[in-house]
């Protein structure tokens, strides 16, 4: 197995069958979501099904998307006890998702139970860890009792999804470069959303990078959202994000 970075956009021979882009289907629509599983080619991309689709519509998105032949991020942030959070894995894991993800602040014990319950390897779905949602700010931080200030947090967080054998974790394109020295083999992952072509709009993204800055700072996925599924062809816009690459 090669660990050279391939620009080919399904990058199979490096990353676990991990596809270079994940369209977030970020919608609640049935018709909507099905119109974009038959407009995207899932030679191109593999789609992210997240909290919103997956509670409004249930496993059967992730079926849709399945049968047209898409590699899935089931993106549930799990965070609970560590039982719990094996058995949730367990669950995604058996609708045949490529990639799923928990909060890394669920602790050592809970890392390790999804750790336990998706095992690594093969062809096997990857897990990867959430460590401090880019939402969050140093005083929010603060408010919940973390003193350190996000950029601390986020490494004592990559730390500690590493030593627990994780995958990878979703971050920043800016901090990618920092973590794929945690996640340098060539199974690591470093999955990052924030990204906007050249010229694109933002939207209520803040610190956005082009998809190939993303690449060029050591993200192995890049989410993209709106601007792909707001296109008028969105089969057109993620062809345009591919051939930028
Ligand atoms: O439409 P857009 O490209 O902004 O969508 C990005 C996707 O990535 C959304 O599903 C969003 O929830 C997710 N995401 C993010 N920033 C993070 C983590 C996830 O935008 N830090």
């Amino acid at each position: 197995m090669s660990t050279r970075p391939s620009s080919r956009v399904t990058d199979v021979a490096v990353h676990r069958a991990q596809p270079r882009i994940y369209v977030a289907l970020d919608s609640a629509d049935e018709a909507r979501l099905r119109r974009l599983l038959a407009d995207l080619d899932p030679a191109s991309c593999g789609v992210k099904i997240g909290k919103e689709a997956f509670t409004a519509l249930g496993p059967r998105v992730v079926e849709w998307a399945r049968a047209r032949g898409f590699a899935v991020f089931l993106d549930l942030k799990f965070h609970d006890i560590p039982n719990t959070v094996a058995q949730a894995c367990r669950a995604a894991a058996s609708l045949d998702v490529t990639l799923v993800n928990v909060h890394a602040s669920g602790g050592r014990r809970m890392l390790e139970a999804a750790r336990e319950a998706i095992p690594p390897g093969g062809n096997a779905t990857a897990l990867i860890a959430v460590t401090v949602l880019t939402s969050m700010a140093d005083a929010d931080l603060l408010e919940v009792g973390v003193r350190d200030g996000a950029d601390e947090q986020v490494s004592r967080l990559a730390r500690l999804t590493a030593a627990t054998g994780l995958d990878g974790v979703v971050c920043s394109a800016r901090e990618a470069t920092a973590m794929r020295s945690l996640f340098s083999g060539p199974q690591g992952l470093v999955v990052t959303p924030g990204v906007r072509p050249a010229g694109s709009s933002q939207d209520d993204q803040r610190r956005v990078v082009t998809p190939g800055e993303a690449l060029a700072n050591g993200a192995t996925s890049l989410v993209i959202g709106r601007p792909i599924t707001a296109a008028e062809s969105p089969a057109r816009a993620l062809e345009a994000i591919v051939s930028s690459l």
